[in-house]
């Protein structure tokens, strides 16, 4: 093992910054923060200070008006009459709207135009926003809006999957089109299988839970324009929804986001909502506006991770080696489409995961319910989609009797250099590493003796029983959506040498800033510290795409590298000109240019350049290659390339209460090389804890009527610092490299991690095995919280 690796095997503590510097690769030119050094976040001390200002956190402007969303109390319901006369009455109150108030476009949907901003006759579930107080203060708002009166006439509706189901059917029609992705003969593959296994996941979604919660302020410029402060992944969307509904072109609205307190997708397409409702009441009253949502109406108003049904049927020889196989989905939506079609197909692209399939049949139908509309979500569906064949692989093992860890990696797409795989939407998979991450993986962790060592506890242990699990993970990276990835950056090299940076990408914790920052430090050849993060802005950076899909770094990365490239190129043919030396030369070296023979600080070369009045100023802009998907044959290459990882989960369970947990996790990712080794090792492990919440205890559940009832941390447990395994090993793969032409060769690495919690979850469920002796599969759906094991352990055992 190299001794570069990031890692922790002790155990025992986490590795401090400076050990990770002292294994960044060798650098010649002793900038400070260049790419590949593990630097720290550059909010983190003010994170931890308490002085990194959020949204929230910006001084009020004299005269703020604060606002209120009255709800729909119904699932579904036609709206007969909305009285609001004695809202506008009360104390406080500014300004009432309803959807009678809107001069543009009623809508603030992402993509399909079905989702008014404030309902109009009908709504669709409860939480739906009906009409909105503006008063001097959050509670006079919100007491002024239980004056509303609002008469409705309550129809139908459909809250479960089944329920979605039966409703679609007599409609004879979906909320969305179903989509098919098939790969050979994957019919007369199974058929023909010596074996065949057949059965059903049901898998939860999951609350975003980000720390801040949904918010925007606007405030009123002349001449009707207006300036937004929202905490968006999608400053654009929000700039264009918040037009739209004004009447007014984009150029009239500015959308600034300097950070979020998280954002994990839920931040991608909702916040429109709030923004258009803040800057509406700022235009209508000429005062600034502040919308913010508490965490309980956060919970019950916005969209949550997709739950999705998943039929398998897989045929198989003995050794558990896949000669076909079909997955049957069906997406619960919510109450309107929002990101769902994209997402459902993600869904499907990740049905496959790490394994060769051969032949293949995905099938996706998305469905309406009356609960509030879910979105993105890290992983963006991918997850549902995996967590379909490992739960196939496990039952396919249980049935050969094979180790789950043997069939798996007899499955998997071949490595670089073989021939390669086909993935049921036809991608040939050349850059599978996962072969090597697993064989390494299955070293590191002890994987064998481990297996070797639950049993014989389990033999002898009543109780208490163990699991343990070793699950891969295969990601594909860029927006399926292809003209999506693309980026914008604007770079300004100031006279005393100093950096402002600006590009199209948000920051919500997860260090994009930083390693963008550091891309151009090292474009430079200058110290971090001389790069100025500034705020995402529309008026800097137009027409972005969402900071989603973990492409963040990639393209905004490149699109920064680009503006500096730009400069550089214009100070390089400015010195090669003054000096009379080639341009072959000239070189940056760290803080300095060497110029021929002589050399110079950047600062002062810099300041010559301004004098003579070249320009110091560039924008960026960069499109992903080669990415193209015929959704009309289901056929192409939607992904730039994949991220690949793998982690070894063992658990603890209660036979008695169900109660478990998560003992040691092994962790092995592929970071290509690494623009940032600490941040992404802090994405790995985020992803990984809030994977395994979504998995094994983040439980939503709505009553018949439609009601949340799970809308506060008093009944929806995400994990704590308390559910880190005490012995939590994560390794940075030292062999990792793109294939593919990214920012410095490093791979996108916010979502992927989240899916090696399904070792959690697979783990779980070898451990109930277990409790049966072994004799029955368990029925286990997620989350498996405690009561489902309870459950599963009792089938087991009958
Ligand atoms: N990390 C933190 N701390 N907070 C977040 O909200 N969002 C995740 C991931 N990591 C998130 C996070 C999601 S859903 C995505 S898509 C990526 O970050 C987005 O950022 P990137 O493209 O820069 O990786
Ligand atoms: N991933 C994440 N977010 C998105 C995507 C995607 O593929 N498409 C649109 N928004």
């Amino acid at each position: 093992m190299d001794e570069t690796r990031i890692q922790d095997r002790s155990g025992a503590g986490e590795p401090s910054i400076a050990d990770l510097e002292e294994t960044a690769p060798t650098r010649q030119a002793a900038i400070s923060g260049g790419v590949r050094t593990p630097r720290p976040h550059d909010s983190g001390a003010m994170h931890v200070r308490g002085t990194a200002r959020y949204t929230d956190d910006e001084p009020e402007l004299p005269g703020t008006l604060h606002i209120y969303i009255a709800q729909s109390i119904h699932a579904h319901a036609r709206i007969v009459s909305l009285d609001v006369a004695k809202v506008r009455e009360a104390p406080g109150v500014a300004c009432v709207l309803t959807a009678d108030d809107i001069p543009g476009q009623n809508d603030y949907s992402p993509v399909f135009g079905d989702d008014p901003i404030l309902a109009e006759d009908e709504v669709h579930c409860i939480g739906q926003p009906v009409f909105a107080v503006a008063a001097t203060s959050r509670d006079l708002a919100r007491r002024a809006a239980m004056l509303g009166i609002v008469e409705y006439e309550v129809l139908p509706h459909a809250i479960l999957i089944d329920e979605a189901i039966r409703a679609s059917d007599l409609a004879n029609e979906d909320l969305l089109p179903a989509h098919t992705m098939q790969l050979g003969d994957w019919n007369a593959a199974i058929a023909s299988a010596a074996c065949s296994i057949d059965g059903r996941i049901e898998v939860g979604g999951q609350d975003h839970f980000y720390l801040e919660g949904q918010i925007a302020t606007a405030a009123p410029l002349e001449d009707g324009d207006v300036f937004v402060r929202s905490s968006t992944q999608h400053p654009s969307e929000v700039q264009h929804n918040v037009a739209k509904m004004l009447g007014v072109p984009d150029h009239a609205v500015t959308v600034e986001v300097r950070r979020m307190g998280g954002g994990f997708g839920g931040k991608e397409s909702q916040p429109a909502l709030f923004a258009c409702l803040a800057a509406l009441v700022a235009v209508k009253t000429g005062r600034p506006a502040k919308c913010r949502l508490d965490r309980d109406d956060d919970m019950v108003m916005t969209g949550k991770r997709h739950e999705v049904r998943i039929d398998y049927r897989l045929g198989f020889d003995a050794d558990g080696r896949i000669a076909g196989a079909d997955f049957a989905h069906v997406v619960r939506c919510g109450a309107s489409k929002d990101l769902s079609g994209a997402i459902a197909d993600r869904a499907m692209f990740h049905a496959d995961n790490a394994y060769d399939l051969k032949a293949a049949r995905i099938h996706s139908r998305r469905v309406k319910t009356n609960t509030v509309s879910n979105t993105a979500f890290r992983g963006f569906g991918g997850p549902q989609g995996m967590v379909g064949i490992e739960r196939a692989l496990d039952r396919v093992a249980h049935l050969t009797g094979r180790d789950p860890l043997d069939v798996r990696k007899a499955n998997f797409y071949a490595p670089p250099g073989q021939t390669p795989g086909t993935t049921p939407y036809h991608m040939a998979v050349t850059d599978c590493v996962i072969s090597e991450i697993v064989d390494e993986l299955e070293a590191s962790s002890d994987y064998r003796a481990r297996r070797k060592a639950v049993s014989e506890f389990n033999a002898s242990s009543a109780i208490l029983k163990k699991g343990l699990a070793l699950t891969p993970v295969k990601f594909g990276i860029s927006f399926t959506t292809s003209h999506l990835n693309q980026a914008g950056a604007l770079v300004h090299v100031y006279k005393d040498g100093s950096v402002h940076l600006n590009h199209g990408g948000t920051e919500m914790g997860q260090g994009l800033f930083t390693k963008v920052a550091q891309v151009v430090a090292e474009e430079f050849q200058i110290d971090l510290e001389r790069v100025k993060i500034t705020a995402t802005s529309t008026a800097k950076v137009p027409n972005t795409s969402a900071t989603a899909a973990s492409s963040g770094s990639d393209l905004n990365g490149m699109a920064a590298q680009a503006a500096a490239r730009t400069i550089r190129r214009r100070l390089v043919d400015f010195a090669s000109a003054r000096y009379r030396v080639p341009k072959e030369a000239i070189a940056f070296k760290a803080n300095r240019v060497v110029i021929g023979e002589t050399e110079k600080r950047f600062s002062d070369l810099v300041g010559e350049a301004y004098l003579a009045r070249v320009p110091l100023s560039s924008t960026g802009f960069y499109a992903t290659p080669g990415v193209a998907y015929d959704r009309e044959r289901a056929s192409g290459t939607p992904f730039y390339y994949f991220a690949y990882g793998a982690a070894c989960s063992e658990v603890l369970v209660d036979t008695l209460t169900g109660e478990h947990r998560l003992l040691r996790a092994d962790i092995l990712h592929d970071c290509g090389q690494s623009l940032n080794p600490a941040i992404d090792r802090g994405q790995i492990e985020g992803g990984f804890i809030q994977g395994m919440g979504w998995l094994t205890m983040e439980e939503l559940w709505w009553d018949a009527k439609g009601h949340l009832k799970t809308h506060a941390p008093s009944t929806y447990k995400i994990p704590t610092a308390n559910d880190r395994p005490d012995d939590l090993r994560i390794a940075i793969w030292d062999k990792g490299e793109n294939l593919s032409e990214t920012i410095y060769r490093s791979k996108a690495v916010g979502e992927p991690p989240f899916m090696l919690a399904i070792s959690v979850f697979c783990a779980l469920s070898d451990a109930v095995l277990a409790a049966g002796g072994g004799r029955r599969f368990p029925d286990l759906d997620a989350p498996a919280t405690p009561e489902r094991v309870l459950q599963a352990v009792e089938s087991v055992k009958a």
